[in-house]
């Protein structure tokens, strides 16, 4: 059991995943995209027709719900890895993101998983080095424009990028911020391998001492 983290936060499209993913490569880590959590919990809700503004029907579902993140994602045993980042998904996800009973779920969940794993994980979301791992062994916050975010989003465009990331930073509940110690990264025009050698190099400088 290993229960060395890497916690990865920061806005839609700032390059999150694919680092998180290319890292975890890397260092033979587990990666875990929370993201694709909240997603597929979404997807569950408007495919049974349950309104995502009920919190208590949506919070029952999210701690009922069977989910599995990889190889696809998976939610009851149905493969919703091509519906994540659908319209109706991308317009009711923050809905869901921002109810305290569905958030309570997923940060257990998101602890077993990690605490399941025989290698180190790395986590990206919104509030893994804030509210799930505290005690990461590194936090990491990655931001970029606007106009680059929601390029890599390719077909959500700026309005909807920005609206989530308005109702993400806003929220009562965890909301997306910078944890205190985390190293912060602008990846505007950086190369996906200089973010992931910089993230590993910043990994290598704690463990080492
Ligand atoms: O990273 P993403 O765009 O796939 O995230 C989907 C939504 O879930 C987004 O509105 C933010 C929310 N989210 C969250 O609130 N907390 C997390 N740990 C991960 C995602």
């Amino acid at each position: 059991m290993s229960h060395e983290i890497i916690a990865i936060d920061g806005p839609a499209g700032s390059g999150k995943s694919t680092v998180a993913k290319a890292v975890a490569e890397q260092l033979g880590w587990a990666f875990l995209d929370t993201g694709a959590m909240y997603r597929a919990v979404t997807c569950e809700a408007l495919s049974q027709g349950v309104d995502v503004h009920d919190q208590r029907a949506m919070g029952e579902l999210a701690r009922t719900v069977t989910l599995a993140t990889l190889p696809r994602v998976t939610v009851n045993g149905r493969d919703v890895q091509d519906e994540l980042r659908t319209e109706p998904v991308n317009l009711a996800v923050s809905i869901v993101a921002a109810n305290p009973l569905v958030r309570e779920s997923m940060v257990t969940r998101q602890r077993e998983i990690a605490g399941a794993q025989s290698t180190g994980t790395v986590v990206e979301g919104r509030d893994i080095a804030t509210v799930v791992f505290p005690h990461a062994t590194l936090k990491v916050f990655l931001t970029a424009s606007l106009e680059e975010r929601s390029r890599r989003r390719g077909e959500e465009g700026v309005d909807s990028v920005a609206r989530r990331d308005e109702a993400d930073s806003t929220r009562t509940t965890s909301p997306l911020r910078q944890a205190d110690g985390a190293l912060v990264l602008d990846t505007t025009g950086q190369s996906i391998d200089d973010v992931v050698g910089e993230v590993i190099r910043c990994l290598k400088s704690i463990t080492s001492n």
